[in-house]
């Protein structure tokens, strides 16, 4: 089987050389603490994996007789799916803990189930939660009990999915046929819609300007994020001059569970005005690709039939980009750490 959204070029069935000295963080809980060299490396080796994935090779069983523990305190399906098929495909074991029936609702403190999880012997734990800064406490908590284990963060709060903005950056790059080292300069990225509430947009907005790309913020003001926050992020209210210009479209999920009453619109009225669909992609660049992270409110943020349409759509690249991206994730802070 071959993938034409694969990249390409041929060094990328070669796996790249990590940085001299391995990765620099035992733990991925933002995109912040990743040097330079470390996000290189990941975008790089996502595209290998994407590669090889695509190519029906075989996979070097790199995490063989590893274990991971996927922590979900929060509901998901793309990222808890992908990442047990990252590690599978890596060759580890997987415990999908079902925390609906778990001891947590006995009552037991974050710290106890993830000191009493990581001493079975997890080398990897995959943590999602409604709270910000829960996976770099489950990585303290670890380390005060001297337990080996890498956090990643799966998605925490409003604040940070580190995972989801590398495969993000890593569908654009594929879009454009480019390898890591090339980066998005010159590419124009537009973040639509609820903005404020998403913790995509934040660790997208940390990754992309890093990469050479200029992102801006487009919805209603009550959805942006604070006034005082990314100084340097142009915002637009209105989506013909928002979208003027760009070269990919990432729309979010209205939260609408998180609005508080911060938007005096209804659903139908948010899609008259900022709803993405044929026409009004017609605003950006022409040959402008749409992303959303998912899940989508179809017909509230964006019409189905965009979403469906893989001539512009990157909706189940990004999908299939989670896989390969986890995996390069996995296979770096498990095997190439300092
Ligand atoms: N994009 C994303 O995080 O989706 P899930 O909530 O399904 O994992």
């Amino acid at each position: 089987m071959t993938d034409s959204r694969a990249p390409s070029f041929a060094s990328t069935l070669r796996r790249p050389e990590p940085p001299a000295g391995g990765l620099s963080r035992m733990h991925l809980t933002a995109i912040s603490e990743l040097t330079n060299d470390d996000l290189q490396f990941l975008l790089s080796l996502s595209q290998y994996y994407a590669r090889l994935i695509a190519s029906d090779a075989a996979i070097p069983p790199r995490l063989a007789g590893r274990t991971q523990i996927n922590l979900f305190f929060e509901n998901s399906t793309r990222t808890n799916c992908s990442f047990e098929l990252a590690a599978k495909k890596l060759g580890a074991n997987v415990i999908m803990v079902p925390v609906a029936a778990s001891s947590v609702h006995k009552g037991e403190e974050l710290k106890d189930t993830v000191q009493t999880l990581a001493a079975m012997g997890a080398d990897a734990m995959i943590v999602r939660h409604t709270q910000a800064g829960s996976a770099q406490l489950v990585a303290d908590v670890l380390g005060n009990a001297r337990i080996p284990t890498a956090v990643i963060n799966a998605g925490e709060g409003m604040r940070a999915h580190p995972t989801q903005a590398l495969l993000d950056a890593l569908t654009m790059l594929n879009a454009l046929d480019r390898s890591a080292p090339q980066g998005l300069n010159d590419v124009t990225i537009a973040i639509c819609g609820d903005v404020r509430h998403s913790r995509v947009a934040r660790s997208n907005t940390e990754l992309l300007p890093r990469l050479g790309a200029t992102v801006r913020f487009v919805g209603p003001t009550a959805l942006h994020p604070d006034a005082n926050t990314y100084p340097k992020i142009d915002r637009f209210e209105n989506l013909e001059a928002g979208l003027r210009n760009c070269d990919f479209v990432m729309t979010l999920r209205m939260q609408f569970e998180r609005m508080e009453g911060a938007l005096d619109l209804s659903p139908d009225d948010y899609y008259q005005h900022y709803g993405l669909t044929h026409t009004s992609l017609r605003f950006a660049n022409p040959g402008a690709k749409i992303l959303h992270p998912g899940p989508m409110n179809r017909g509230i943020e964006i019409a189905g039939a965009l979403a469906d349409d893989r001539e512009v759509s990157l909706v189940l690249d990004q999908v299939a980009n989670g896989v390969s991206t986890r995996m390069a994730v996995l296979d770096a802070l498990l095997t190439e750490q300092e």
